[in-house]
């Protein structure tokens, strides 16, 4: 059986748990979560066991990113089971304050992020939440104090904020982006996907499937608008409800006009039932 990773609690001991691993000039990485553990988040770690000598995995289900109407209150918890996959992985530190210990009394610091954070994309229907990851992020880098970060390219957005946020703060950290990790079917991997029905996850691969025929219409020459059209129709013909369907720059995550601009991706989100799910792919 695996050994269980130290578990830490508090910034003080955060630290002289980090200042441990750090001995003999290790390198160290993180993999911010927020628990209920998947093959993606597995898939982070083993980038992170690449990167660095030493691992360690925050959970912290972060209140301020959550709208009150969101589902902070629902979020998946699966506590047991996230220790057995980081033990699992050899993960050699968990770093898993409570809501008093991130946010002490009279907290009120925060970070607002601007640029891939203004992009017009979840920003748009999510107007609370790059705020709220900036501002944890920014604390569980000033924690931790990781040479790498590592962050799913499935919260593209995200990605790309706290990537800005690391290189204009001078936060000493290298963001790492690493490749969305999909089930057979090609539904991206998702904390929220225990969320959909059994008709709902049947539905839900959909998504992908529309964001590749898009991508391949694209490759073809297709018209960047009539392309982003068929997508959009697919999905709502699948029975989603889009927020959007938009082709960007894979880099600034501003609106393209031509196929020429650099490189590009897809991003999309969508209701399916009460479930919103989000994806892209790079073309
Ligand atoms: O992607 C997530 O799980 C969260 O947004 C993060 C980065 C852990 C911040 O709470």
């Amino acid at each position: 059986m695996s050994r269980t990773p130290t578990i830490v609690r508090t910034v003080p001991a955060l630290r002289r748990a980090v200042d441990g691993l750090r001995a003999r000039r290790a390198t160290v990485a993180l993999v911010p979560t927020m628990g209920a553990l998947h093959d993606g988040h597995v898939s982070l770690v083993r980038v992170a066991k690449r990167r660095a000598d030493k691992v360690v995995v925050s959970i912290f289900v972060n209140p301020t990113q959550f709208a009150p109407t969101e589902d902070f209150g629902s979020y998946p918890r699966t506590w047991k089971s996230d220790i057995a996959k980081l033990a699992a992985e050899k993960v050699d530190l968990i770093w898993h304050p409570d809501a008093k210990a991130m946010y002490p009394d009279g907290f009120s610091t925060r970070v607002a992020p601007e640029g891939p954070a203004m992009a017009g994309l979840e920003d748009r229907f999510r107007p609370h939440f790059f705020g709220g990851v900036a501002t944890v992020v920014a604390k569980l880098f000033a924690q931790v104090r990781a040479d790498f970060a590592i962050f799913g390219e499935k919260d593209f957005q995200q990605l790309r904020v706290v990537a800005r946020m690391a290189s204009d703060l001078d936060l000493g950290v290298k963001v790492i982006g690493s490749k969305t990790v999909r089930e057979r079917d090609g539904l991206a991997m998702s904390s929220r996907n225990v969320y959909l029905s059994p008709a709902e996850r049947q539905t839900a691969p959909e998504l992908y499937r529309a964001m590749k025929e898009c991508a391949r219409l694209l490759r073809n020459g297709t018209e960047i608008e009539a392309a982003m059209a068929a997508g959009t129709e697919m999905i709502k013909r699948a029975g989603f409800v889009p927020d959007y369907f938009e082709l960007r720059h894979a880099d600034t995550l501003a609106p393209v006009s031509s196929r020429d601009e650099g490189p590009m991706r897809i991003l999309v989100a969508a209701k399916l039932g009460a479930t919103r799910l989000i994806d892209n792919i790079a073309i």
